[in-house]
């Protein structure tokens, strides 16, 4: 019976491919993009420890929960959930509707680095319209407001995802991480080391890792909104607390090592994370005139800071390209996870064959999607609890929903199932 459901649904070709693949779905735009931004602007030295404690103590575990269950159940979310405890259900769905808020942020993102990294490949051949040296160096202000193209890349960002999706577990979206993860690590050592040689980097260094507890009476930081955003940020990175582990669990054989895979996932995202750290935050104090306010750009930080670093380089343009697709590598491996754990709910729950599973999803993120990425040009003054759509559907997800569904499938499987299980 086991092996019916892993042989129809498919399954990891291998325990490496498993964690390719987990790994891609933690490590992507919220390690390279968020973190440091998040770390920018929530104290530096002090918000890395908070992040450290929690991954330790709460991602780790929520994410052996969610492996655990989803390999016991060898279902997704939803009818893992259901399967355990009538009662729980609605988590399942929750979790369902959490990916779909993170799709409609996360694709727009997703299409802003693909036109980064479509810009970087025009300028190795001179400029062009689509050309990353058309615009100088406000390419990002630019193109916020340019709808057309907002619009155009985020719809080629989801038709890349559902290639992927469609082609399915072993197929698709395990030899693509296979290959995208171990290149973007070492891509990201060259940049780091690059950046470590510049004279101002080691200011950064200091921000990064000497605490400075003055932050807490800062009133535009304070205690609560580093443990907020460190543990939001937590939550979004590990990708746990909606479902997508149960999942990725669900197609994982019984001989393999739980716990150890847990590890290897968590600890693999936060080395990235600071990885990613490590390159933007010295890079704002080597390349912004020591200029520490840049830290405060927020979401822009990633996309105004990078090309500063890829200017001053010998081969900058061949940087940025490689650069921006490994991005898009990573973002693409970790929306293919949201979008398979919406996939697999509909393939389980209605017994949809996979492509029109993946046709119907790909038709939702259109629709939903287009709000945030419209957040800044057209709909600029439309706002949702004083936020952009885009800011709304991240503080929604990763502050509300996550922390919510991790605290209780903690409980689920402390009551339900107990521990010892
Ligand atoms: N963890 C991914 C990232 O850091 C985002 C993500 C969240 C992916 C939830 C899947 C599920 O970019």
């Amino acid at each position: 019976m086991d092996t019916d459901i892993k042989s129809k649904r498919g399954g990891w070709g291998s325990n490496f491919g498993f964690l390719m693949a987990s790994i891609g779905s933690a490590v992507g735009l919220g390690n390279i993009w968020g973190f440091p931004y998040k770390m920018g602007k929530s104290g530096g030295a002090v918000f890395l420890l908070f992040y450290l404690v929690l991954v330790v103590l709460v991602g780790v575990t929520v994410m052996l929960g969610e492996l655990a269950l989803g390999r016991r159940s060898g279902k997704s979310g939803v009818s893992t959930y259901r399967a355990l405890s009538k009662k729980y259900t609605w988590l399942g769905y929750a979790g369902v509707l959490c990916g779909f808020c993170i799709m409609c942020f996360y694709f727009v993102l997703g299409g802003i680095v693909l036109r980064y990294a479509v810009g970087y490949f025009l300028s190795l051949f001179g400029g062009s319209t689509f050309a990353w040296s058309g615009q100088g160096t406000d390419f990002f202000g630019y193109f916020l407001t340019d709808t057309k193209s907002m619009i155009l890349f985020f719809v080629l960002y989801i038709l890349l995802n559902i290639i992927v999706v469609s082609g399915g577990v072993h197929g698709g979206i395990e030899k693509f991480c296979n290959i995208g993860m171990p290149a973007l690590f070492c891509l990201l050592v060259f940049i780091i080391a690059y950046i470590a040689c510049q004279p101002g980097a080691a200011e950064g260094y200091k921000f990064m890792f000497r605490p400075d507890f003055s932050v807490f009476s800062d009133p535009n930081v304070g205690f609560g909104r580093v443990l907020k955003n460190a543990a939001g940020q937590m939550f979004f990175s590990l990708s746990i607390g909606l479902g997508v582990m149960i999942t990725y669990g669900s197609y994982l054989g019984k001989q393999e090592h739980l716990q150890r895979n847990a590890f290897i996932v968590c600890g693999a995202d936060t080395l990235i994370a600071v990885m990613a750290g490590l390159m933007i935050i010295p890079a704002v104090f080597a390349f912004s005139g020591g200029d520490p306010d840049t830290l405060q750009a927020g979401p822009a930080l990633m996309f105004i800071t990078i090309p500063k670093v890829f200017a001053s380089m010998g081969l900058g343009t061949v940087v940025g390209v490689l650069f921006f697709v490994l991005v898009l590598f990573a973002a693409v491996t970790s929306s293919i996870a949201l979008t398979e754990s919406a996939v697999s709910t509909f393939e389980d729950e209605l017994g949809w064959d996979r492509k029109k599973a993946t046709v119907l999803v790909g038709v939702i993120m259109v629709a939903l999607g287009t709000l945030s990425s419209l957040g800044y040009g057209p709909l600029a003054g439309v706002t949702v609890i004083g936020m952009q759509f885009l800011d709304f559907f991240d503080f929604l997800t990763n502050s509300v929903m996550m922390p919510i569904a991790a605290i209780a499938t903690c409980l689920l499987v402390s009551r339900v199932i107990g521990v010892d299980k």
